[in-house]
């Protein structure tokens, strides 16, 4: 095992993220101690990571991320499959299974950090790629820690008591997705988080918003959206951002406690499949 030289410009663009390439590693197979301590170090340092030719089933996907904390089961609003629950599927495919650009959800193409709707939002997520469209469809990765640690300390003091309010509801209305049902909205009332967030394991500090967050508490709801935006673009803007082109048998895992991600549209959605499994393991509450 071996984290990659850096012998092309994406590395380059993926260590500007913060992040790694892992080679060595067939983390289809059962992690020996070394290889599991060798993973969880490198992603103390480093919050997305590179696996490249992989082949997971998704009961091998379920044991793999198994490896790093408990696994989210419920998640709200997306195709669960019958055969592996937690390991689930995200395509632009309609039911009858078909390429469509005609999808009612639209919340991965807006930046966010994936469930911090939650109380007890993510910690990691893993995709897999196993279908992919010719060309285009990246994901994109801005690091909010590094975005953090560039602002002024004027905006570091002005933001860092504040807590913003996240929902389900209002990230379906950002993201002109089909709205959330009342059910939805009961199971998942709006919570709210530290903007500024302290990562458990390095006690850095990194932004914490994105497409779910809504206003801000205490703030008039204006200018408290005003800010969120504001912090975001920054957030978002080029030198802290990876775009991840995907490669089949790519395995990817990221830390939700310190980026920000979407996906883009940027492939005839009405003609290829993009598939990827995922699989989310739950964090802690954010401080
Ligand atoms: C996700 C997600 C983006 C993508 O799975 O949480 O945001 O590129 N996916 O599919
Ligand atoms: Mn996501």
């Amino acid at each position: 095992m071996q984290v990659m030289a850096d012998a092309t410009g994406s590395l380059h663009h993926l260590a500007a993220a913060g992040g790694v390439e892992i080679a060595g590693i067939d983390v289809s197979k059962t992690l020996t101690s070394s290889e599991k301590s060798y993973i969880l170090t490198l992603f103390a340092d480093h919050p997305i990571l590179v696996f490249r030719d992989q082949s997971l089933t998704k009961e091998q996907q379920y044991k793999f991320t198994r490896n790093f904390g408990p696994i989210e089961e419920l998640h709200v609003g997306r195709h669960i499959s019958d055969d592996f629950a937690a390991v689930h599927t995200v395509s632009n495919l309609d039911k009858d299974g078909n390429p469509s650009d005609r999808l009612s959800e639209h919340g991965n193409y807006f930046w966010h950090t994936d469930k911090s709707y939650h109380d007890v939002p993510s910690l990691l997520t893993m995709l897999h790629a196993v279908t992919l469209p010719p060309s285009g469809g990246p994901t994109q990765f801005a690091n909010t820690e590094r975005a953090y640690a560039a602002l002024p300390a004027a905006t570091k003091q002005r933001i860092g008591a504040l807590r913003a309010v996240h929902s389900w509801e209002a990230s379906r209305i950002k993201s002109g997705s089909s709205p959330a049902t009342e059910e939805q909205k009961r199971e998942r009332p709006p919570v709210h988080h530290p903007i500024v967030r302290t990562h458990p394991v390095r006690g850095t500090k990194a932004l914490y918003l994105g497409n779910h967050s809504s206003h801000v508490l205490g703030m008039e709801l204006e200018a408290g959206r005003k800010l969120l935006a504001d912090l975001e673009a920054h957030a978002t803007s080029q030198p802290f951002v990876y775009s991840h082109h995907w490669r089949q048998g790519d395995l990817v895992m990221w830390d939700n406690r310190c980026l920000l991600h979407r996906a883009l549209d940027n492939y005839d959605m009405g003609r290829h499949a993009r598939v990827l499994h995922r699989t989310v393991v739950r964090g802690s509450v954010p401080v």
